[in-house]
């Protein structure tokens, strides 16, 4: 199961999330299979039940059958998360193996000019041990003068980050290495999926054209060698009104 031998009997598995294999051989799901994206809203949480008991991103996916997030995103974090029923594929994706790209725009405190670049492209050991982002670039000034959720900042400056490992806060954490607090934070893509236009809180169904890349991301290893698609350039931290795709306001 997911990759590891079971011997135990009565060993417990979810069919929906978990990827079970006789001989090798996947079983059929019972469900046909569901791909969609949102654009996940700040506040909201990537698990199946939060204890402080915050919303969870599943309330928005409204009409589409059981699908689970692929992986998680930071509450305070916005951006691109897929969802699927689809345990094998989910399993693909997040497997080091695969090096699948998540691009990141990140408002962080102070400045950093392009001349820095070099130094933020160099990596850092962080306490689980060494990151270095895949590219790095200065897309702009952050909110002048902004009073960011995370107080008061003359400063601030946009810059996109590329990374291949799905490293619990990594982004913050690799930020606050080189010594610059982020105060907001986008995933603009995560392997072939943009976030595109989608309206904070909407969720839409991929096309086959998407699945198909996906698989083909979680196919071949090195994916990340490659630079991915450049997103558009957005606003962060921008006050809209969220709706889901069926309407409904978060
Ligand atoms: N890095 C972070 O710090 N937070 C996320 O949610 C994702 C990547």
């Amino acid at each position: 199961m997911n990759g590891a031998v079971v011997r135990e009997l009565g060993t417990l598995a979810d069919p929906l999330t978990d990827v079970i294999a006789v001989d090798g051989q996947p079983l059929p799901s019972a469900e046909p299979k569901r791909y969609v994206v949102l654009h996940k809203p700040r506040g909201y949480v990537t698990t199946r039940h939060d204890p402080r008991g915050r919303p969870i991103v599943t309330d928005l996916v409204h009409g589409r059958g059981r699908v689970y997030p692929v992986g998680r995103l930071d509450a305070d974090a916005e951006g691109v998360l897929l969802l699927t029923n689809d345990g094998e594929l989910t399993h693909r994706l997040l497997h080091p193996r695969y090096a699948l790209p998540r691009v990141y725009e990140a408002d962080v405190a102070g400045r950093v000019t392009r001349a820095d670049l070099p130094r933020w492209r160099a990596g850092v050991v962080l306490d689980d041990g060494p990151a270095k982002p895949i590219a790095v670039d200065v897309v702009g000034d952050g909110p002048s003068g902004a009073r960011h959720r995370r107080g008061d900042v003359a400063e601030t400056t946009r810059l996109r980050l590329t990374f291949t490992e799905g490293r619990k806060h990594e982004v913050k954490r690799y930020c606050d290495a080189l010594g610059h607090r982020v105060l907001a934070l986008r995933r603009v893509a995560f392997g072939p999926i943009e976030l595109g236009d989608l309206p904070i809180g909407a969720v839409r169904d991929l096309v086959p054209r998407e699945v198909s890349a996906l698989r083909a991301a979680a196919t071949s290893a090195g994916t990340a060698r490659r630079q991915p698609a450049a997103p558009r350039r957005r606003r962060l931290g921008r006050e809209m009104k969220h709706t889901t795709g069926d309407g409904q306001s978060s």
